[in-house]
Order: C-alpha cells, then sequence, then structure tokens
C-alpha cells in the first residue's frame, strides 16, 4: 500500500474509533480486537479489503451502546465526552444540558434518545438521576479561563467560586457526587483552572473531591494536540470511589511534532474528489469551499491593520493564517465572531477563509457522521465549547478497567438477595 493510502485508513481507523471500542469494531468488521489493535499501531497494516466497511461505519451514526457501564453526561453540550464513553462501552443513561440549540445538536445525535435532556442541573435533584457508574461533566469553564476571567475583572464582577452563579456550578457536581457515590467520575476544564486564584479554586476542588467525598483523584493536563492538529491543553480530573491503581501517565498518547496531525488532515480536499457530508452546505458542486466563508475585504483590512497596530506595540493578536502543513490554536467559542484565530491561507492574493462548521467539527475529532443541525454561529460556538473526542475515547480507555473492577468488587460485597416468588 502506498505511503497516502496508509495515511488515509489510519485516519478512517480513527475516525471508526471514536465511535466504537476495538472489540465492537471488531464485532462489525469480523476481526478480533488484537487485530484491530495491531493496525492503530501500525503493528501490521490495514487490509484494504475493510476500508469500504470502515468507512461505511463512518458515515452512519453510532449504532447502540454495549452497556458494560452506564454513565450520565452532565453540562453535555452536543455530547463530546459521551462519545467517547459510548466508545468505550458505555451506556448514557442521563443527560444535562440547559441550551436550546446544544440540545438540537444533542438530540440529533443520540436520538431516539433513551432518556430525555433534563436542564438547568442546579434544578435537579439527585432523586431525579438515575444510579450510573461514572459521572462526566465538562464543568462550564468561562469563570476560570484566562479570557472569563480578565472579562469579569475588568467589569469589577467576581469570578470564580466567588461567582456566585457559573462558578458555583462545581459544587453541584461535587453535590451529585455525595449523593449517587459513582464508582468514578472524569471532570474536564481549561488549564487554566490549576492555576486561577493563585491555586485557591483548584486546592478547593481537589479538598472537596479528596477528603470530604473521599475519592482517588488523578489529573493531567493533556494537549488536545497529540489526536488532531489543534493546540488544546484541558484539564482532566479523574476520580475513583475505590483507592485504583489508575495512572494518566499510563497512556501511550503519541508525541507531538513531525508526523503528528496536521490541519490538511481535516480541511476539506478543495480537488473535487470530495462529497459534501452536509449536502451542499459548504463545498459547492465542484468541491470547493462556499465563497460564504471567505473574509471579506472590509473584514480582511480590519484584521490586518489590527493585528498590525498591535504588533508595533509590541502585543501579540490572534490573528493566524494557517495551511495544509500547520497546527491550529485553539478554537474558542467566539470563533464566529471573525474567525481570526484560525484562518485558512487560499495564497497569498486571496482572503484566507474561516474553517467551515464541518471542519470544526473535524478538528475537535468528531466523526463526519456527526449531525450539524443548527446554524454556523451555534454550531462554532458549540464546536469551541466542546472536547477533543478522540482524548476522551482515550480517558475512557484508561479509566475503563478500573470503573469495571469498581463495578465487580461492589457486586462481590452486596448481599445477595432471597429470591422472591
Ligand atoms: C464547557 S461546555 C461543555 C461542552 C461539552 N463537554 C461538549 O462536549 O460539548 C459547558 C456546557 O454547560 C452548559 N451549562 C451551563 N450551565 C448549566 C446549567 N446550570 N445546567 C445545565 N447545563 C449548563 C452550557 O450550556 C454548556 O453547553
Amino acid at each position: 500500500m502506498e505511503t497516502a493510502d496508509r495515511a488515509a485508513a489510519g485516519h478512517v481507523l480513527a475516525r471508526a474509533r471514536v465511535l466504537y471500542s476495538q472489540r465492537e469494531l471488531a464485532g462489525l468488521l469480523d476481526y478480533n480486537a488484537r487485530q484491530i489493535a495491531r493496525w492503530e499501531s501500525g503493528q501490521s497494516p490495514i487490509p484494504m479489503a475493510v476500508l469500504p466497511a470502515l468507512r461505511e461505519i463512518c458515515a452512519r451514526p453510532r449504532q447502540g451502546g454495549v452497556g458494560d457501564f452506564t454513565f450520565v453526561d452532565l453540562f453535555a453540550g452536543i455530547g463530546g465526552i459521551r462519545l467517547g464513553f459510548e466508545a468505550a462501552g458505555g451506556r448514557c443513561v442521563f443527560t444535562s444540558e440547559w441550551d436550546t440549540y446544544a440540545q438540537r445538536t444533542y438530540a440529533a445525535n443520540f436520538g431516539g434518545a433513551d432518556h430525555l435532556i433534563a436542564g438547568d442541573i442546579t434544578k435537579v435533584g439527585p432523586g431525579d438521576i438515575p444510579d450510573h457508574d461514572v459521572l462526566l461533566a465538562g464543568f462550564p469553564c468561562q469563570p476560570f479561563s484566562i479570557a472569563g476571567v480578565s472579562k469579569k475583572n475588568a467589569l469589577g464582577r467576581p469570578h470564580g467560586f466567588e461567582c456566585t452563579t457559573q462558578g458555583t456550578l462545581f459544587f453541584d457536581v461535587a453535590r451529585i457526587i455525595a449523593a449517587k457515590r459513582p464508582a468514578a467520575f472524569l471532570l474536564e476544564n481549561v488549564k487554566n483552572l490549576v492555576s486561577h486564584d493563585h491555586g485557591n479554586t483548584f486546592r478547593v476542588i481537589l479538598d472537596t473531591l479528596q477528603r470530604e467525598l473521599g475519592y482517588s483523584v488523578h489529573w493531567r493536563v493533556i494537549d488536545g494536540g497529540h489526536f488532531v492538529p489543534q493546540h488544546r491543553e484541558r484539564i482532566l480530573i479523574a476520580g475513583f470511589r475505590n483507592p485504583a491503581g489508575f495512572d494518566w501517565n499510563a497512556s501511550r498518547v503519541r508525541a507531538t511534532g513531525r508526523g503528528g496531525p496536521r490541519l490538511g488532515d481535516i480541511l476539506h480536499r478543495e480537488d473535487g474528489t470530495e462529497t459534501d457530508v452536509d449536502e451542499g452546505r459548504y463545498l459547492d458542486r465542484r468541491g470547493r469551499v462556499q465563497p460564504k466563508y471567505v473574509l471579506t475585504d472590509r473584514l480582511w483590512g480590519y484584521l490586518q491593520s489590527y493585528a498590525e497596530k498591535h504588533r508595533a506595540k509590541g502585543n501579540g493578536f490572534g490573528c493566524t493564517v494557517v495551511g495544509p502543513d500547520d497546527i491550529a490554536r485553539t478554537l474558542s467559542a467566539r470563533y464566529y465572531k471573525d474567525g481570526s484565530e484560525i484562518l485558512v491561507s487560499r495564497g497569498r492574493r486571496r482572503n484566507p477563509r474561516r474553517l467551515t462548521p464541518r471542519e470544526c467539527a473535524r478538528l475537535m475529532g468528531f466523526p463526519d457522521s456527526f449531525r450539524i443541525p443548527v446554524s454556523d454561529t451555534r454550531a462554532y460556538k458549540q464546536f469551541g465549547n466542546s472536547v477533543v473526542v478522540p482524548l476522551m475515547c482515550h480517558a475512557a480507555e484508561l479509566m475503563r478497567p478500573w470503573i469495571l473492577e469498581a463495578k465487580a468488587s461492589a457486586a462481590e460485597s452486596s448481599p445477595v438477595q432471597p429470591a422472591l416468588f
């Protein structure tokens, strides 16, 4: 197989793995899970014969969940963390997300829902939440992110835990963990959570999880750039009800640098070989990105002069033009405004363009089968707020053995119920 074909096959497999565990994929392809692992690690080449089946698997929404363990999806957004835990064999039993547009995207992708999406988590009592093995929560990062903090400071408003609305949502997570005592949890947030308020915020969070709730807690800042062509550092906090030998260092995160993912892997090909999975929403009939994504002369002129002004003052300004060999800066929820942090070059003489929402989805590692039923503005916000899905798959794979062990030991220690006739 040519190197290019091998790389393309690797990408198709990686996308399929966002949807299914190795075991599930093995079942779907009629291979064994060890063989899938060998393809993934590059120990043996992916046979060309399985490519059509793999492509078909990627093109349709995930089928069912095997349900080796159950989980709840809090602050669910569009379900990025859910995808990772479903791929590791989990089944979602409860969702909370209050934004109606995010709910729309979530429902379009996880529809035929076995449960309704609950709204404001502060209004949800533990009795409304089914028992579960794992609690997932990417609680809102705005009070902790640098942008959020400086904006709130500028307005003379409190931030972090002092902020009486968004900052306290962590305590809603803690309240639910205390009441439901899941075997494990995974919390996700911005890297800046660690240093916020000179480390006090994070100390309170760890103290609550470890001392008050008695969980064994393991945290790590990981760059999503190991998995997608985007620099995106996030903190992952894994907790286990029973002491667990869990170790983030067990992760075989590929080193970034040469050979890692590049933007060319996620950009529309624009050479006529890509059919628009979104039926003409992003590509014209010749397979070129629709002109509406190209910056107008006015906006491009404005961004250039703004960047120049800041450069002269010695400040950096986030106007970055990238090409297929680059790695993008962090996609933010404000990308819809001017797209300035990631502009795709169209050559020196032509204005750059924004990423399309489909490219944003890919930049976050969502499979092409993921449906985008909302406007571009909403979609940009939703992907900018979401997670790097393959990183979630990775976290879920690492946590899975300890989740199953905790489940098994709980089953062993619970008294055998006499049969009722
Ligand atoms: C950082 S985003 C999480 C995104 C998610 N991990 C994903 O993959 O899309 C936080 C989410 O929490 C939601 N949210 C904020 N406050 C909430 C509340 N009180 N109840 C329910 N959802 C809330 C926001 O609408 C937002 O979608």
